[in-house]
């Protein structure tokens, strides 16, 4: 190991390298300087603000005064919610799917971490778009995996490089990860694009772990589509979903993932030693989300799509220190930082932090092209954006 990645461990005892080699979260590190900081504007967390709705948690209610959440569920999850997420799949993914294609998990992330655990042999290689939601690297480094980033297109709005994917490809690579609608740049990937990453999993053999968890908040026309909907490549791909982001459901710990028939037994096999199954009081609460009304979520995305707007403005008055790519997903942005000292992400945003009151990510925490980036969340209220801006515009200005 190089003394420079050997510097950047934590040097305690008797922890083993596939651990120790993690960094410390900087979304975590923020969030910890921040309560450090009297009366800070947060714009650090990808966490909805808001509180499911009532019907959900009432259906969560029922079930513990019925006495159902008190056992295991099947490991896969409770049929009747996996029948539920079939007829969703349908509907709004275009994937046909049936409850033996379907596992239920902690969230999208134990999901995507027992997706990666039974696909990667330690020393495979996992191609990842970079910026990217950072947990992902950390999935494949904690199943002795190498991430390889390969940079997106930011004058494109933050595109695949299909070309330089297809270049990164060698013997030993084994899966393409992504997440579209992208955390953290709020991109999402298209069709052209996808269903040429598609045939590129299929002529490398390939498998395709998505993450799906923003796909119900897309703008100004553009679609979010399921790579798994395309019927070629569909045994091939592993979609992750969850309902921390539709349904402001995040302390739930509740998600699901679709593959093929005879992956899934493979994946539980992964899936069982991390959690037996999925939070059983959780899987009624997710049944009540996707059986009850579903104007919350498009309520949720029309506030996605207003505070947007506002960030984008409140960043246009402030052209001399960011150039911005528009999300077309997501509630998240990854402005670039153009004043010198954003060479350094993480001084400048604790210098923000500290000086201008401000709590935003730095950029390198999703990857070497996330350097002289920040990340900045729209899932707060409006005047949350407006004190933050206020408070960068005095500190810029
Ligand atoms: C892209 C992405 N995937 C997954 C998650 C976490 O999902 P869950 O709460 O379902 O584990 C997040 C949370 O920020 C995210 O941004």
């Amino acid at each position: 190991m190089n003394p420079e990645r050997r510097n950047q461990m934590e040097e305690i005892p008797n922890v083993s390298n596939r651990v120790s080699q993690i960094p410390k979260s900087a979304i975590h590190e923020m969030t910890r300087l921040s309560k450090e900081v009297e009366d800070v504007a947060f714009l650090s967390w990808a966490k909805p603000t808001s509180d499911a709705p009532e019907h959900i948690k009432e259906g969560a209610v029922a079930a513990i005064q019925k006495g159902l959440v008190g056992g295991y569920s099947e490991n896969a999850g409770l049929i009747e919610l996996r029948k539920e997420i079939v007829r969703k799949l349908k509907r709004d993914n275009n994937i046909d799917a049936n409850p033996s294609e379907i596992l239920v998990t902690v969230g999208a992330i134990e999901g995507l971490c027992a997706a990666v655990m039974a696909l990667i042999d330690p020393g495979d290689e996992v191609i990842l778009p970079s910026p990217t939601y950072s947990t992902h690297i950390r999935q494949v480094v904690i199943a002795s995996g190498k991430p390889v980033m390969v940079p997106t297109i930011e004058e494109e709005g933050f595109i695949l490089d299909l070309e330089e994917i297809e270049k990164a490809i060698t013997p030993k690579t084994k899966a393409i990860m992504y997440c579209s609608p992208s955390n953290p740049t709020g991109t999402v990937f298209g069709e052209r694009q996808l269903r040429r990453l598609a045939e590129i999993a299929l002529e490398h053999n390939l498998m395709v772990i998505t993450d799906e968890a923003y796909e119900y908040f897309t703008y100004d026309g553009h679609k979010h589509l399921s790579i798994a909907s395309i019927p070629e490549v569909r045994k091939n791909i592993v979609s992750c979903f969850t309902f921390t982001k539709t349904y402001a459901m995040t302390g739930w710990r509740v998600g699901y993932l679709h593959a093929d028939e005879k992956l899934i037994p493979q994946i539980t096999k992964a899936h069982i030693p991390f959690a037996i199954c999925a939070p059983v009081v959780s899987q009624y609460a997710a049944l009540a989300a996707l059986k009850g009304p579903q104007d919350c979520v498009s309520a949720f995305r029309e506030h996605y799509l207003s505070t947007r707007n506002l960030m984008c403005e409140r960043l246009d008055n402030l052209s001399s220190v960011f150039e911005y790519q528009k999300p077309s997903g997501s509630y998240l942005m990854f402005p670039k930082i153009l004043p010198e000292e954003g060479k350094d992400s993480t001084t400048f945003c604790k210098k923000l932090l500290r000086e201008g009151r401000v709590s935003t990510t730095p950029g390198i925490a999703f990857g070497p092209t996330g350097q002289q980036h920040l990340r900045l969340s729209f899932c707060v209220p409006a005047d949350e954006i407006n004190k933050a801006f206020d408070r960068m515009e005095s500190y810029f200005g």
